[in-house]
């Protein structure tokens, strides 16, 4: 499963792909605008630390414009993923830009429906959101099992991002219900290695070893 930062803030994503296990980025209109900056230099830089995927979100609504505005957002680096709304628009743009041979993540699917026509669209990601299908009272992992099912079915390779994540347990059930990649803010990504037995642990470990008086080096 590969795990992504949902983030537009350029040194933020930098201080995590240290650690080695970032593979890709999703960025959104509301994230760019949170950072201040102007959005293709935070997505030239993001792109200069992160080589995978790097999803950067047209804003025009009618199919024309967004096949415009994602060509132009492509051209920033080979990495970049075009995302486009889902809506008849987004799906015609998303048809276009794949047909181009470009990557297109189609964002703001609730439903296995929504799901169906991106992936027939030739989407390279289908975007579920699980935590506002949770904030609004439905069960957003269920939305999950229900794309993967339906493309296992029917063969469709799109892969599913499981995004509006905002918690460990989240990445948790979204890698058990078979999703491809699980997008994550910088805070969840941290929460995935903590645990308080591992510090415990650790700290006993090191107690009784100090107490030998004995080092490796
Ligand atoms: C990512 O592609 C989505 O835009 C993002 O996960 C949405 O998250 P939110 O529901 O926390 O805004």
């Amino acid at each position: 499963m590969k795990l992504f930062l949902d983030s537009a803030d350029p040194k933020e994503i930098a201080s995590l792909a240290a650690t080695g296990l970032v593979d890709g980025v999703t960025t959104n209109p509301s994230l760019a605008a949170k950072t201040g900056k102007p959005l293709f230099d935070s997505l030239q830089a993001i792109c200069d630390v992160v080589k995978g995927s790097v999803s950067a979100e047209v804003t025009a609504v009618e199919a024309e414009a967004m096949i415009a505005e994602g060509r132009k957002l492509a051209k920033i680096a080979d990495n970049i993923t075009v995302k486009v709304p889902l809506t008849w628009d987004g799906l015609k743009a998303c048809q276009t830009l794949s047909h181009d041979g470009l990557k297109v993540n189609v964002t703001l699917c609730f439903s296995p429906t929504q799901a169906l026509l991106a992936a027939k669209s030739g989407a390279t990601f289908i975007s579920p959101f699980i935590g506002r299908l949770d904030d609004a009272g439905h069960d957003g992992m269920a939305l999950i099992k229900e794309i993967r099912f339906i493309y296992d079915t029917y063969g469709f390779a799109t892969e599913i991002l499981a995004a509006s994540i905002r918690h460990a347990t989240h990445v948790r059930d979204a890698a058990l219900a078979g999703a491809n990649v699980a997008t994550m803010p910088a805070a969840v990504f941290r929460q995935l290695l903590y645990h308080p037995l591992t510090d415990k642990g650790l700290a006993a470990f090191l107690e009784d070893w100090k107490k030998t008086g004995q080092t490796i080096l």
